[in-house]
């Protein structure tokens, strides 16, 4: 479990400038949601956290990420590291689907160039699958295709395969907005689970859910014409009952976006 810290995060794509010297501190052991209107840079912020903004060909960016203290863009540093360390689950469930739920547990290992006997991966699969939730629901079809499970099953098993490199942070883009409220109240649960291992940071437009789920809380905006930035942050509960900036109020009683 690790702090990551961003600061002072500006990103572009091509001359639009997105994000404007955005720094936030995500405590380990702490969930951090990041919420804020559409277009407001939320998904751009937490991409820049592992490394992904730099895959969008006009995309650049100004700032720091540090895990730990460490500089998760320095030269000498792996991209692969970033990534292993800074997991990632995305809003629509992507799992490989012609792939079996067992092998989508233990795919990330390849790409991390990690070894395992058969053994250890029948324990990491299990391991894996009971922290996500899912372990009783497929631990007699584990050989079956990943494409035949539900939308909130294909996000619990995107979640495995996120823990199974064992990551330090894990960051969520809206991981429960395409799943019905069953779904999404199992995967929190799951969330408050993990926060005992790993740092999460997830960005949500469900203001229950951030309330639910997170401790620390950040309101991004991106008033008319100006790139985004965190109008306020602190303690979620504070930020519900008692917010400083009448913005935040507004937005969190669902004055506006
Ligand atoms: N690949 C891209 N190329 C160009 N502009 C982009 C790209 N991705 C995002 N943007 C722009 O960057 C800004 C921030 O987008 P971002 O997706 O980070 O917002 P968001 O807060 O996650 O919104 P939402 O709540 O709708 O997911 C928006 O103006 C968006 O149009
Ligand atoms: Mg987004």
């Amino acid at each position: 479990m690790a702090t990551l810290e961003g600061r002072n995060i500006s990103a572009w794509f091509g001359d639009h400038q997105v994000l404007d010297r955005v720094s936030l501190t995500m405590p380990a052991g702490v969930v951090t949601s990041l919420i804020g209107p559409s277009g407001c840079g939320k998904s751009t912020y937490l991409r820049i956290l592992n490394r992904m903004h730099e895959l969008v060909p006009s995309a650049s960016l100004a700032g720091e990420v540090l895990l730990d203290g460490e500089d998760i863009y320095d030269p000498a540093r792996k991209l692969v590291d970033a990534r292993k360390d800074i997991g990632m689950v995305f809003q629509k469930p992507n799992p490989f689907p012609a792939q079996s739920i067992y092998d989508n547990v233990v795919a990330g290992l390849k790409l991390t160039g990690t070894r395992a006997s058969r053994d250890e991966k029948d324990e990491l699969v299990e391991s894996c699958l009971m922290k996500a939730g899912l372990w009783k629901e497929v631990k007699d079809r584990l050989r079956a295709p990943g494409a035949g499970l539900s939308g909130g099953q294909q996000q619990r098993l995107c979640i495995a395969r996120s823990l199974a490199v064992r990551p330090r942070v894990l960051l969520m883009d809206e991981p429960c907005s395409a799943l019905d409220p069953t779904s999404t109240r199992v995967i929190e649960e799951t969330m408050l689970e993990l926060a005992h291992e790993v740092t999460i940071v997830i960005v949500t437009h469900n203001m229950q859910q951030a309330q639910r789920v997170s401790q620390q809380c950040a309101f991004f905006l991106a008033a008319q014409g100006t790139p985004g930035a965190i109008v306020e942050h602190g303690d979620t509960d504070a930020m519900f009952a008692d917010p400083i900036d009448p913005r935040t109020f507004d937005y969190v009683n669902g004055r506006f976006g």
